[in-house]
């Protein structure tokens, strides 16, 4: 066991972790530990653009961002994080050009921008052209932009270390509020060794990413296991807003891969079995370019009234036939080729099947607009900090809106950084570390380990199918307290399946085995929040439908949930900060 010892340790290697890693490498000693080699995280699969009223091709502001935020989020955003994203959009662009991310371009030469759902111009008049982008591979150019920034500023990288718990110097739930709490570093497994290492640090910025996982349809990698959310859960922290989980309109049929909603941005439409445009009777102004959680529904509800298409009637089409290919080509160049490649329909003259595909957690863990996790509704831990999709700041509130997350991890990323080294500068020395985490956490390794040949065991593949299923059939678009009281028998069945996992492989290099045993524990760990948070609320608003409570009850639940782990769940919710929207009904 190896004992490292930095300023700033950042995990993960995304967008949110790479944007923090160039802040804080200019200030400080700064490792950014990834189970991933960094240019293959998830950020690189993000489509359609980043958003920012930069007015390059038509009037535009930070403030009908910030509405279209808060609109865009059900009124559950907390309005002051959202007035920082979106004034500070305009920065995190140009800062992404000046490092030489090759955005389009318009004519003139300036960075083009194209319309995206729940953008709108002027509080809700018609859809903004606000989104900036680079064809459909926006994720995949910041990612790779920011690394080489990262190389180019020598950010101490150590890939393919998976970090598996947090050292904190206090349990958080067992100090009293107003008591400081600190973190004292992280404990990561090698996988290419088998290794424990320590990394004791001043700081610790989580950017870990989300947990598509959790469901079977979904546009996420299968590496998006909720790491980072479990462990801070796991050591105390309590996670906000979970039940949120956003359903994209746009996933291949039957597969989930993502199909940009810019290929509605740029003229394409929704039909159903009658070749009707049926988002015109949903939302009559925005019409294809409504928010997500409003279109998902509209194409579920399209296809349980029997209007879907195809022999089982369980999807709608993606019509793109009547553009230009030569614009296809241009603007739409990768997902036009997934709908060839997966599904062998030519998008220049067929419609492409699409239906709703897990997409993207707006809850996580619960920080402040510097970054900072909190432990209850006003403490901070010192020195941790989490960036991204993991984290909660909340600027999504009930539904993101597209784009909004590639600005989210460059906005908050930046901040994180920033806020992190400034505190590791501050602190003459880090907060001291319980030596026995790592001989614990090694213990439990070695554990799951030995478990090879075990006769009478249960699967991983077994349990995580059937946890998928679960949250598939009854945490979908639509749910009910039936269909959520079902998947939490499911779930706490399979919890208990779960401690009886034999794996295959005692091999200590690349062990993925291992490693997907590890992930399964933490994606139980989530659904079981998801499902508490969303049986509890009684309402429906953004990406939370109820079936059984189907409108927004603002006077009991404009608050967010808390949920904190130990022996039993304990719910306790949190006020949403509102600076100047009152809330309204939510018409497009
Ligand atoms: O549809 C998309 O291109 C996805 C963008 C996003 O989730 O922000």
């Amino acid at each position: 066991m190896t004992l490292h010892e930095y300023d700033v340790v950042i995990v993960g290697a995304g967008g949110a972790g790479m944007r923090a890693a160039l802040e804080s490498s200019k200030r400080a000693r700064t490792a950014c530990l990834t189970k991933l080699y960094p240019t293959r995280s998830h950020t690189g699969a993000a489509q359609g653009g980043m958003a920012a009223a930069l007015s390059n091709v038509e009037d535009d502001n930070a403030e009908w961002h910030t509405f279209d935020t808060i609109k865009g989020g059900d009124y559950l955003v907390d309005q002051d994080a959202a007035e920082i994203l979106c004034k500070e959009a305009v920065q995190a662009v140009l800062d992404l050009e000046n490092m030489g991310l090759p955005f389009n371009r318009t004519e003139g030469g300036t960075i083009d921008q194209r319309r995206f759902g729940g953008h709108t111009r002027n509080h809700g008049e018609a859809a903004v052209r606000r989104a900036c982008y680079s064809a459909d591979r926006t994720g995949h150019m910041i990612l790779q932009t920011l690394y080489q920034q990262c190389i180019k500023q020598e950010v101490e990288f150590y890939n393919e270390y998976y970090v598996l718990d947090l050292i904190l110097d206090k349990d958080p739930q067992g100090t009293p509020e107003g008591e400081e709490v600190s973190v004292a570093g992280v404990i990561a497994y090698e996988l290419a060794t088998g290794e424990i290492h320590t990394f004791r640090a001043k700081s610790v910025i989580f950017a870990t990413g989300g947990a598509g996982k959790v469901f079977k349809t979904t546009s996420n990698a299968h590496t998006l296991t909720g790491d980072g959310m479990a462990i801070a859960f796991n050591a105390g922290l309590p996670l906000e807003d979970m039940e949120f989980f956003q359903f994209h309109p746009t996933g291949l049929a039957g597969l989930g891969i993502l199909l940009s909603e810019a290929a509605r941005g740029e003229g394409g439409i929704l039909r159903n079995s009658e070749g009707e445009r049926f988002m015109e009777r949903y939302a009559p102004t925005i019409k294809d370019l409504a928010p997500r959680d409003m279109v998902a529904r509209a194409m579920a509800n399209e296809v349980r009234e029997g209007r879907g298409c195809g022999p089982h009637k369980d999807y709608v089409l993606l019509d793109l036939t009547h553009l230009e290919p030569a614009h296809i080509d241009a603007k739409l160049p990768d997902i036009t080729e997934f709908a060839r490649t997966y599904l062998g329909v030519e998008p220049y003259t067929e419609p492409v099947p699409v239906y709703p595909t897990a997409h993207y957690a707006m809850g996580g863990i619960p920080t402040n607009v510097h970054g900072e996790v909190l432990r209850n509704n006003t403490d901070k831990v010192k020195g941790l900090y989490a960036a991204g999709e993991c984290a909660c700041v909340s600027v999504h509130g009930a539904n993101r809106l597209g784009t909004n997350s590639l600005l989210d991890i460059n906005v908050f990323g930046r901040r994180a950084g920033i806020a992190a080294a400034e505190h590791a500068l501050e602190t003459a020395e880090a907060a001291p570390l319980d030596e026995t985490a790592a001989e614990t956490l090694n213990s439990t390794v070695e554990r799951l380990r030995s478990t090879v040949g075990t006769s009478e065991a249960e699967s991983v593949a077994d349990i995580r199918r059937e946890l998928q299923a679960t949250m598939d059939r009854n945490v979908q678009v639509f749910r009910d307290a039936d269909s959520l009281q079902q998947a939490q028998k499911d779930v706490a069945a399979l919890r208990e399946r779960f401690t009886k996992i034999a794996i295959h492989d005692r091999g200590k290099r690349y062990n993925t085995d291992l490693l997907e045993a590890i992930e399964l524990g933490f994606l139980l760990d989530l659904s079981e929040v998801v499902v508490l948070g969303a049986l509890n609320r009684e309402e429906s608003r953004g990406g939370h439908y109820r079936e059984d409570f189907p409108t927004r009850d603002d006077e009991k639940f404009m608050q967010h949930t808390m949920v904190y782990g130990g022996d039993d769940l304990r719910l306790d919710y949190k006020p949403v900060v509102v600076t100047r929207y009152q809330p309204m009904e939510r018409k497009y």
